[in-house]
């Protein structure tokens, strides 16, 4: 049968749409060399032979994505969350990164963030770097081995940051991404390289028109960010003045979806234009409500993006947002859309569990192909949640478990993870007692 073939049995769970949940209780997920047979109650003669693990009760859902994080702000985690966007990054985002220039730095905080985010229920994300180049190379190698399906972006920012992590010039910015696509180049099974100009307000005109050159010589994907913040959109008004709109300064760049595979984060702001040009273009948009909340930046409208057919993934957007939780980002997501509900706009009605776990799961997953869901075709990226701890002695549905767990995932247990069919090694060797033996 060859690798990663094998049969889950459980309580699984999955995404047939956006509003509706595939719930099959004791059913078995078959994978075969890591791509999904589907879910049966029964098991078919077909897959017979092949192993089975059985995991009771345990919920068995698809693997979550982050579509939007930051490698390096890892290390700093929680600090200036009562700061605004321009400021925080000014205060504490550059100069920690300044900090990626030490590669022995680097591979200790890379080794420290690929171990966690293994650990996590993450199983794909879309993952900033810093402007250094071999520094990334070190995020990409800490992130292989993890066995984790990952897009990896050397930063590029030439304006308007300190003077410790501008690139010299757009030309030197721009063989920089070179060399390091060409160190990168082969290296990797499952870490991609991904074109990463930082945001409007660092690029300059000529370093986004090269990297546009670039995305169409290579057809690299793209992340960035988008209107994300009030100051900051203003400041992009003021950079381009002749812009229509911020993802307008991509879109002229060619670094705006199309043939250009394009994920922005955020998107609080985006005026009907930019919507529509999103729309048109199919860039994915990262909705980061926790971080969103912290650099207090807004609330994205994502029920109105739902509604328009945009394409929407979660992301923790770390270090915006403090921790590496998907389930939080679920959680977080519901929360701010009651908030928008509530505060601005009450046509708009508050995400669903069933929305924010399709987001997480299959919205993000789309950016990586047939991902995010356990139909036969798909990837098979698997998580195994023990919520026995949070169930207690009452009794619930697998529907309600799982919304549960959204909320409660610090008091579960992540059982086991596989990423497209291959299992993650997420125990932790037993800890050998450390305290003697007391009688009695
Ligand atoms: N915009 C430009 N850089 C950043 C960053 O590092 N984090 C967030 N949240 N927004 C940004
Ligand atoms: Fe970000």
């Amino acid at each position: 049968m060859g690798e990663h073939s094998f049969v889950l049995q459980g309580n699984i769970c999955y995404s047939e749409t956006k509003d509706r949940l595939s719930i099959t209780d004791r059913g078995y997920l078959v994978c075969e060399r890591g791509i999904s047979r589907g879910v049966f109650r029964e098991l078919p003669e077909a897959f017979q032979a092949l192993p089975v693990a059985d995991y009771g009760e345990l919920l068995i859902i698809p693997g979550l994505v982050d579509l939007h994080l930051h490698g390096p702000q890892y290390t700093f985690r929680g600090l200036g969350m009562d700061l605004e966007l321009l400021e925080w990054l000014d205060t504490y985002t550059f100069p920690e990164e300044s900090r990626y220039r030490d590669l022995e730095y680097a591979r200790t905080a890379y080794q420290r963030f690929a171990k966690d985010l293994k650990m996590s229920a993450t199983t794909r994300a879309v993952i900033f770097g810093t402007v250094h180049g071999e520094a990334t190379e070190s995020l990409m190698d800490a992130l292989e081995s993890t066995g984790l399906r990952t897009f990896v972006g050397k930063v590029s920012m030439d304006q308007n940051c300190s003077d410790s992590l501008r690139e010299e010039s757009s030309g030197a910015a721009l063989e920089a991404v070179l060399s390091w696509l060409k160190a990168a180049e082969g290296r990797y099974a499952r870490t991609k390289p991904i074109l990463t100009p930082r945001f409007a307000p660092t690029c300059s005109e000529s370093l986004l028109a090269g990297l546009g050159r670039l995305q169409q010589e290579t057809g690299l994907p793209v992340q960035s960010h988008l209107s994300e913040n009030l100051s900051e959109i203003s400041w992009v008004k003021e950079l381009f003045p002749w812009s229509s709109c911020y993802g307008d300064v991509y879109q002229h760049f060619g670094l705006f979806g199309g043939e250009a595979k394009t994920v922005m984060a955020h998107c609080v702001h985006s005026t009907d234009l930019e919507i529509d040009m999103m729309k048109e273009a199919g860039v994915y948009i990262a909705h980061c409500p926790q971080s969103n909340m912290n650099l207090s930046s807004g609330i994205a409208p994502v029920r109105s993006y739902l509604e328009k057919g945009l394409s929407v993934g979660l992301g923790t957007d770390v270090a915006g947002g403090a921790n590496l939780s998907m389930f939080r980002s679920m959680a977080d997501a519901v929360n701010v859309s009651k908030l928008y509900w509530r505060l601005v706009d009450q046509r708009k009605r508050p995400l669903t569990m069933e929305e924010v776990f399709y987001l997480a799961t299959r919205g993000g997953g789309a950016f990586f192909g047939p991902v995010g869901s356990f139909e036969e075709g798909f990837e098979l990226d698997a998580l195994v949640l023990d919520d026995e701890a949070i169930t207690g002695v009452g009794s619930f549905s697998t529907r309600e478990r799982l919304e549960r767990y959204m909320y409660l995932a610090d008091e579960g247990r992540l059982a086991a993870k596989y990423v497209a069919g291959l299992p993650i090694a997420i125990h932790k060797p037993a800890a050998v007692p450390a305290q003697p033996a007391c009688a009695g």
